[in-house]
């Protein structure tokens, strides 16, 4: 497959490089003819480990070259990958200059080509700057998306200082795509590498550097607050840190990392306050945990203004306890829900068989009867009635015994928190909390 890559900057130039060396021919384009320079005198554009000795073997051997002319180097290749810089803007937004410059200049030379071509985004882009680009290509070429050429997103995961390797060895290869055939062709540029190729949807390629980036910036100011705290209180934050990345069931794994409903039960608030109170005790400043519990309220709220659209209905809740499996109402965030909708006068019933009021006890039955007094007078036990007597069912938890009642749910409004069951998505009564 021939190959042009516009930018020659940290991704273009480790791309030139890296796709030479798994023995593709590589056209390297940048407006800057210091680069071009360089890499047709067999030097790298960056200082970065291997990549010089990279770009030197590959140039001797004839693999790569570069240009300033982007017309010529995509009427010579087959498919144009794009890494030039995408930078923010004074006010924060992205600067979509560089991408769309390009984007007119791969279109000035689809117009004089008559072979399909497939461009790849390469840059860290918005949602949505793919089916701009494609406007512009289709714009000053007059050639058809889809028909004489295609567009791929396919994010670059390297990190300077280890980008050798982290191309050779990346976490996983996204391709996002509306053409498949294409989204296969680049898939074909990374078979040589160890990892899962993923081909998806363009706007999720799109939107997946930016909460990959942003969780990794968490991760770092979360780590620094809990060293922060640590140091106060006279800990060792590394051993702690140490410990805290061995628990590979809850801390380092995929659990808790499924949008839904907010967080609650005995222990996430009651935990997370205390950590929050000795932070302020020893005058330690900790915004990103002290934002944690805004964003469940933020989640809250939005579950009340959504479900009170429907206050002229009968609401039907399945499940009412902050999990599945337990009949632990202390701040269960959906008790909070239904004690605001009832203050505003809604029609609620209740199904959960974990609920037994007469054998609720202690401080579980003390926060129910501080919260929802008359709860009795909303509880069920046949959920096949609540779905047949109410208009919107609210999924709460995800129960086993509801994935049983899902064809029962799909005649009805549904607003599901935990997102039970795939087959509810595409009926048009059917609304997730957040997706
Ligand atoms: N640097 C990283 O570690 C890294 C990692 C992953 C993704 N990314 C993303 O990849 C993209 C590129 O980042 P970078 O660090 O390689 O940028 P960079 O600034 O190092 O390089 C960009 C290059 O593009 C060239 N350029 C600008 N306009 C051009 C045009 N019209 N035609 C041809 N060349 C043009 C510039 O001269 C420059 O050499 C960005 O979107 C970035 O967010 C970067």
């Amino acid at each position: 497959m021939g190959i042009s890559i516009f930018g020659l900057g940290y991704v273009g130039c480790v791309s030139l490089g890296c796709l030479a060396k798994n023995g593709h021919n590589v056209i390297g384009v940048d407006i800057s003819e210091t680069k071009v320079g360089q890499i047709n005198a067999g030097k790298a554009t960056i200082i970065e480990k291997d990549v010089n000795e990279i770009i030197a073997g590959e140039r001797a051997a004839g693999r790569i070259s570069a240009t300033t002319d982007g017309i010529s180097a995509v009427i010579n290749s087959d498919i144009s990958i794009v890494a030039v810089g995408t930078p923010s803007t004074d006010k924060g937004h992205l600067d979509l200059q560089y991408i769309f410059r390009v984007a007119e200049n791969i279109g000035e030379a689809l117009k004089k080509k008559t072979s399909f071509h497939i461009i790849a985004i390469r840059s860290t882009i918005m949602p949505g700057t793919c089916d701009k680009f494609a406007d512009i290509v289709e714009k000053i070429s007059e050639k058809k998306r889809n028909v004489d050429f295609a567009i791929v997103d396919n994010p670059e995961f390297l990190r300077e200082g280890t980008a050798v390797h982290d191309y050779f060895n990346p976490p996983l290869t996204l391709i996002g795509s509306d053409n498949r055939k294409a989204a296969e062709t680049i898939a074909e540029l990374y078979k040589q590498l160890p990892a899962e190729i993923i081909i998806t949807e363009l706007k999720i390629a799109e939107i997946m550097k930016y909460i990959n980036n942003t969780y990794h910036a968490l991760k770092i100011s979360f780590a620094n607050e809990i060293g922060n705290i640590c140091t106060e209180v006279g800990v060792d934050s590394f051993k702690v840190m140490d410990i805290f990345c061995k628990d590979k069931h809850l801390n380092i794994s995929p659990y808790y990392f499924k949008p839904g409903f907010a967080f609650g039960g005995s222990c996430l608030p009651k935990d997370l306050k205390g950590l929050q109170t000795l932070a302020h005790d020893m005058y330690v400043e900790v915004p990103v945990i002290d934002s944690i519990n805004k964003t469940n309220e933020i989640q809250i709220q939005r579950a009340v203004k959504f479900i009170y659209k429907y206050w002229n209905k009968k609401l039907g809740f399945l499940g009412l306890s902050f999990k599945a499996g337990t009949d632990d109402l202390r701040n269960s965030p959906t008790v909070t829900v239904i004690e605001a909708l009832l203050g505003k006068g809604c029609d609620i019933t209740i199904y959960d068989k974990n609920i037994n009021l007469a054998v609720l006890t202690g401080t579980n039955k003390e926060y129910i009867d501080s919260r929802i007094p008359h709860l009795a007078t909303l509880l069920t036990n046949d959920s096949e009635q609540l779905i047949n007597d109410c208009d919107v069912i609210i999924i709460n938890t995800k129960e086993p015994e509801f994935l049983r009642l899902v064809d029962k749910l799909k005649g009805k409004i549904i607003v599901d928190f935990v997102r039970l069951d795939e087959s509810l998505l595409d009926k048009n009564n059917y609304f997730g909390i957040n997706w």
